[in-house]
């Protein structure tokens, strides 16, 4: 059965949240990678209302701010100083057109595992028994604090009392109010221009437009839902967790029905936003987060964090942190790396070992396999970047960008001090320091001789262990030169001065 497209929905979020104890809003605390009033918003939006609106007051304008960049859409009205669930949904009504008809559904900012399904299975069921108001409840063991649902002697709904105001008798019913409803508009907006604050709380209730929906013969009737966690609002830290748990053990299980095999849905979390494709494998203490999509067929994790990633079919990901980057099929990444915003690594390319990335793109099958900084650099494709080796971008003003030919066989421990463009088909070896351009075809290699000082350690360094090694060592080879016989410019360097070159090393 199909369902006629509601009117509006209005998101109440205009409660101060005083338990969470927090200088941020409540309703834009985190679970699952997304506020807790944007998992209201993307729930109401599933069922397409032609207006979508939230009411606030507390922190208006941050809350406002936040709704706008998370649904451009949603429509914001405030809420004046009288208090109550019912005047939050008069003050939203008010910024909605006055002859708005049809159906009006209520849901909460802080309600963050209901769905799009769950709205649809209650406008169905409002729709059917064609009354003014149907309202979610739940039954539940221990009803305190929340609004009971009073049932008269055929079972129908009568009325709606609050913990404050109930009879002990009232108080021992389990079936309580969940806040969300579907009303007839013209009910709804008459109903509660005729309600006062004359309660426990001196708060106008929403929840009184049940029994004046009896009351005019308009009916009222409830949608028993058996889910109970998607009514559960938050309200404290403590919840705030236990929901932002539950509707992770719904993402990861929503993620293996789909085809992702999860070796340990206890430490694995994934945020509603990420996708995953079939047989990959999600291996211990894996976090996938934001707009992050993951192929089929590959191995992330243990220990690994995304946030905003592109991995492709068939790549593997191991112990690494990554962001805002793209990780082609087949490719290979960690143990142990950092991928920091604006890497692109090629198909079947590697980025291996302690190596930190950003701004780098490394093309198809090219390897950065060991202990490497590559930041702001284009390597083409097959090329290999060797061990210890790092693209020097920053002259401590400005940020300098290098870019590696295809198929070069980069010597380990080089620094590459960009600007710098390096041709393809080039060579270099291990130790360079590469300042200038370098041709297509060409071997670099920074050309500074290689000193021995004969003796210098046991002259310079006597009685250390390094010493005592070096005479066992000569004594032990009665070939091995006799520091009394070294040439002479050994000999005088070997009196102490330290070794090395004054100037910049030629690079050929
Ligand atoms: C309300 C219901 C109660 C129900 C419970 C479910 C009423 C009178 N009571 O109780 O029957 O069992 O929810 O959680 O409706 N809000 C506003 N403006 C206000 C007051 C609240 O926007 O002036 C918003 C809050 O931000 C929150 C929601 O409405 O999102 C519920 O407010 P809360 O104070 O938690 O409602 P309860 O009194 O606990
Ligand atoms: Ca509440």
């Amino acid at each position: 059965m199909t369902y006629t497209r509601p009117t509006a929905v209005i998101v109440l979020a205009a409660g101060e949240g005083t338990r969470m104890k927090s200088a941020t809003p409540k309703v834009l605390h985190m679970i699952g990678g997304r506020s807790l009033v944007h998992h209201a918003i993307a729930a109401a939006r599933g069922v397409d209302p032609l207006h979508l609106q939230v009411v606030v007051r507390h922190e208006r304008d941050r809350v406002a701010a936040h709704i706008e960049a998370c649904d451009p859409d949603c429509l914001i009205a405030d809420q004046d100083e009288i208090k109550g669930t019912g005047r939050a949904v008069e003050c939203g009504l008010a910024a909605l057109p006055a002859d708005l008809t049809g159906t009006v559904v209520v849901t909460y900012g802080d309600v963050p595992l209901l769905t799009s399904d769950t709205l649809r299975d209650l406008l169905r069921a409002h729709e059917a028994s064609a009354v003014g108001v149907t309202v979610v409840t739940s039954r539940i063991t221990d009803p305190t604090g929340y609004g009971r649902i009073v049932r008269d002697a055929d079972g129908a709904v009568a009325r709606i009392v609050e913990q404050k105001d109930a009879s002990e008798a009232e108080r021992a019913i389990t079936e309580v109010n969940s806040g969300i409803y579907a009303f007839d508009a013209v009910l709804l907006r008459e109903a509660l221009a005729g309600l006062g604050t004359d309660n426990a709380q001196g708060e106008k209730y929403l929840t009184d437009v049940v029994a004046v929906a009896q009351a005019r013969g308009r009916g009222a009737a409830a949608y028993v839902l058996a889910d109970v966690w998607q009514t559960e609002g938050v309200n404290d830290k403590i919840q705030l967790a236990k929901l932002g748990a539950e509707l992770n053990r719904r993402t990861v299980e929503a993620a293996m029905r789909e085809g992702a095999i999860v070796r340990d849905p206890a430490t694995t979390w994934i945020d509603t936003t990420v996708s995953i494709g079939r047989d990959t494998v999600i291996h211990p203490n894996t976090q996938l987060h934001g707009a992050t999509t993951i192929g089929a067929d590959c191995e992330i994790g243990p220990d690994t964090t995304l946030t905003d990633m592109e991995v492709g079919d068939g790549a593997t990901v191991c112990r690494t942190q990554g962001s805002l980057s793209v990780v082609g099929p087949g490719a290979s990444v960690g143990p142990w790396a950092y991928l920091r915003p604006g890497t692109e690594l090629g198909a079947d390319g590697k980025i291996g070992t302690f190596v930190e990335t950003k701004n780098a793109n490394i093309g198809a099958g090219s390897k950065v396999p060991h202990l490497s900084y590559v930041g702001d650099a284009t390597i083409g494709t097959g090329t290999n970047i060797g061990a210890a080796s790092v693209f020097v971008n920053y002259d401590g003003v400005s940020k300098h960008r290098t870019t590696v030919g295809d198929h070069c066989r980069m010597g380990s421990d080089t620094m590459y001090v960009g600007p710098l463009t390096i041709g393809d088909g080039v060579y270099s070896g291990a130790g360079s320091v590469i300042r200038h351009d370098v041709p297509a075809g060409a071997l670099t290699l920074t050309d500074a001789p290689q000193r021995i000082v004969e003796g210098w350690v046991e002259v310079n360094r006597p009685d250390t262990d390094s010493a005592r090694a070096a005479a066992a060592a000569r004594a032990a080879d009665v070939n091995s030169a006799d520091v009394s016989s070294a040439d002479a410019s050994g000999a005088s360097e070997a009196s102490g001065r330290h070794t090395g070159d004054n100037g910049e090393e030629p690079q050929r």
